[in-house]
């Protein structure tokens, strides 16, 4: 079961990690990263509407480093609240702010104070600051009320969490009755071996902390959320050296997968 990180990892400095290279993101996304980022990776990869991209600020799109495409999933109605799970420097945000219109709420919670300040001057530029909210924050202790949201998306992030359970019974949490998952991830074939898993690096470029299909399901399901189901697929690291360092059978991929908060 890998849903927490091996037992040796010091959950801060592993947090430390993290943070170190997605504020290298931050201040230079066309870095050496074991992991694809940009506008042109969404478009190709992910199935991003290209038109819908350049109509946002560059310093959010050059930034996104999502394995999925959340929004895919389905609409978002305007006037919802929609929580961006781990939001970097905000471009399923931006998006999301756009679709819910001046009634809506986005709110995004990160947990690296670089990527929330390129998220915020991306909100500006995009002229929905008025409805966007960015606030630090960890996954694992998300700084919401409970039942405060209709729709969490999340994008390449649960991954990262050193504790899936605690992050899953935050969104859990935090989503209304009826309310919507909408979470891309990485995924293998089978568990990691425990020298990839305990590798700081390949954890902070979303490796290391990645779960077999089954167990993401699993773990949504435990975490008291229904209606699972995995909606698309995707060769999210392609080409990238992060696929090198792994062997080609565990089959590094992602998914989209949608679930909601029962009704009562
Ligand atoms: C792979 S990037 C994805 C960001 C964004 N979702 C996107 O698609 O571009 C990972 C982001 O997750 C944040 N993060 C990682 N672990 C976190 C945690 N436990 N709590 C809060 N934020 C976290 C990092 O700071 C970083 O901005």
């Amino acid at each position: 079961m890998a849903a927490t990180c091996p037992i040796d990892f010091d959950v801060a400095s592993l947090r430390e990690s993290v943070r170190a290279v997605y504020t290298r993101v931050a201040a230079d996304p066309s870095g050496d990263f074991h992991f694809h980022r940009g506008l042109d990776y969404a478009v190709a990869a992910l199935g991003y509407d290209p038109a819908e991209l350049a109509a946002l600020p560059r310093l959010a799109t050059e930034r996104f480093a999502g394995v999925g495409n959340p929004l895919a999933m389905g609409a978002l109605a305007v006037g919802e609240t929609v929580l961006d799970h781990a939001c970097g420097a905000g471009m399923d945000l931006l998006l999301a702010a756009r679709r819910v219109g001046n009634a809506g709420r986005a709110i995004g919670v990160d947990m690296t104070e670089a990527m929330r300040e390129q998220a915020m001057r991306a909100a500006t530029l995009a002229g929905v600051a008025d409805r966007t909210r960015i606030v630090p924050g960890l996954l694992e202790e998300l700084p919401l009320d409970d039942a405060s949201v209709d729709v969490v998306i999340s994008n390449g992030v649960l991954n990262l969490s050193p504790d899936k359970r605690q992050a899953l019974r935050e969104i859990f949490r935090v989503l209304r009755p009826g309310g919507r998952l909408l979470l891309a991830d990485v995924v293998v074939k089978r568990e990691l071996t425990l020298p990839v898993r305990q590798s700081p690096e390949l954890w902070a470029a979303c490796i290391g902390g990645a779960l077999p299909e089954p167990e993401l399901l699993d773990l949504v399901r435990a975490a008291g959320l229904c209606d699972g189901r995995i909606e698309a697929r995707f060769k999210s690291f392609a080409g990238s050296s992060a696929e090198a360092k792994v062997s080609v059978d565990l089959e590094l991929s992602a998914v989209n997968f949608s679930a909601r908060k029962p009704q009562i």
